[in-house]
C-alpha cells in the first residue's frame, strides 16, 4: 500500500507527523519560528491530478485575495484523489462579526486582529471573509461535497470540556477572554470536505462565484478579476 500523500499548507509552529508540513521560508517569518519539510509559496506548488489523499490548512486560506483563494480551493480539487479530503480552518467572520458589534472597545480591537490579520509580517493580512455558508457554497460550487462544520474558540469550555456548561466558564465567557492564559473567545471555523465530482469547469465555477461579489455595474471589475486567474486553475 503506498504511503497516503497529505499536505499541510501554512503549517508554521504546527509541525503534523504524516503530513508534508510546507510554510514560506524562516525569512518571511518575524515572531515565529518556522519548521517545514518543504519551504515554498503555496500558489507555486503543483501536483498530478488525483495524487493527493488529503490537503490541510489551518488560518491560512484567509490570507489570499478572493480570486487566489478560488484558484487555491481549485487546485487543490484537482490534486485530490476521488473521496480525498479537504480540511480548512479559518477565523469565522460571520461569527466575529456578531460579537463585535455587542462588544465593548477593549474586545473590538481583538476582534478586529482576528478578522484583519496581526500584521507582523507581509503575508499576515486577511483578504477576505470565510463563514460556514460561504464554505458550503464555494465548495459545492467547485465540486466538493460531504460537508462537516466545526466552529469553535479557544476559551474554557473547549480548552477543558470537563468545564462545559460550569459557572466558571460562564464567567469566562462574559468575560469574553483570559489572554494571558492562553484562552480567548475568539470564533473560528473547521470545515471538512471530500471531493465529490471528477470533472468540474473550474473558470465557469469561480466566475459565478466572483460575480457575487460586483456592486453595481462593475463587469470591468470581474474582467480584471477573470484576466487574475486565466491560466492559473
Ligand atoms: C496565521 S499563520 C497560521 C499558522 C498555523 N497554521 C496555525 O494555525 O497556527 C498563517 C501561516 O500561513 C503562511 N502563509 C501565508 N501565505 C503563504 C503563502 N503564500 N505560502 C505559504 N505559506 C503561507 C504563513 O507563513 C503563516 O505561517
Amino acid at each position: 500500500m503506498p504511503k497516503p500523500l497529505k499536505l499541510h499548507l501554512g503549517c508554521q509552529e504546527k509541525y503534523l507527523e504524516g503530513y508534508v508540513n510546507i510554510d514560506l521560508p524562516p525569512s518571511e517569518h518575524t515572531a515565529q519560528i518556522v519548521r517545514a519539510d518543504e519551504y515554498a509559496d503555496v500558489r507555486d506548488l503543483s501536483y498530478d491530478p488525483e495524487t493527493v489523499d488529503e490537503v490541510r490548512s489551518h488560518h491560512m486560506l484567509e490570507h489570499f485575495s478572493r480570486q487566489e483563494a478560488l484558484v487555491l480551493l481549485a487546485r487543490w480539487h484537482r490534486w485530490l484523489k476521488m473521496g480525498g479530503i479537504i480540511h480548512v480552518e479559518t477565523p469565522d467572520f460571520e461569527e466575529s462579526a456578531k460579537k463585535f458589534v455587542t462588544s465593548g472597545l477593549d474586545d473590538q480591537f481583538a476582534l478586529a486582529r482576528h478578522i484583519f490579520g496581526s500584521h507582523e509580517a507581509s503575508w499576515a493580512y486577511h483578504k477576505d471573509f470565510w463563514s460556514e455558508s460561504k464554505f458550503a457554497y464555494v465548495l459545492h460550487e467547485l465540486g466538493y461535497g460531504d460537508f462537516r462544520f466545526e466552529k469553535f474558540s479557544n476559551n474554557l469550555e473547549q480548552k477543558i470540556p470537563a468545564l462545559k456548561g460550569s459557572f466558571i466558564a460562564k464567567q469566562e465567557k462574559l468575560l469574553g477572554k483570559l489572554g494571558k492564559m492562553g484562552f480567548n473567545n475568539l470564533s473560528n471555523i473547521a470545515c471538512y470536505a471530500k471531493k465529490v465530482v471528477r470533472d468540474v469547469d473550474y473558470g465557469a465555477a469561480i466566475k459565478r462565484i466572483l460575480g457575487k461579489s460586483l456592486v453595481g455595474r462593475e463587469k470591468k471589475i470581474l474582467d480584471v478579476w477573470m484576466e487574475d486567474i486565466s491560466g492559473k486553475v
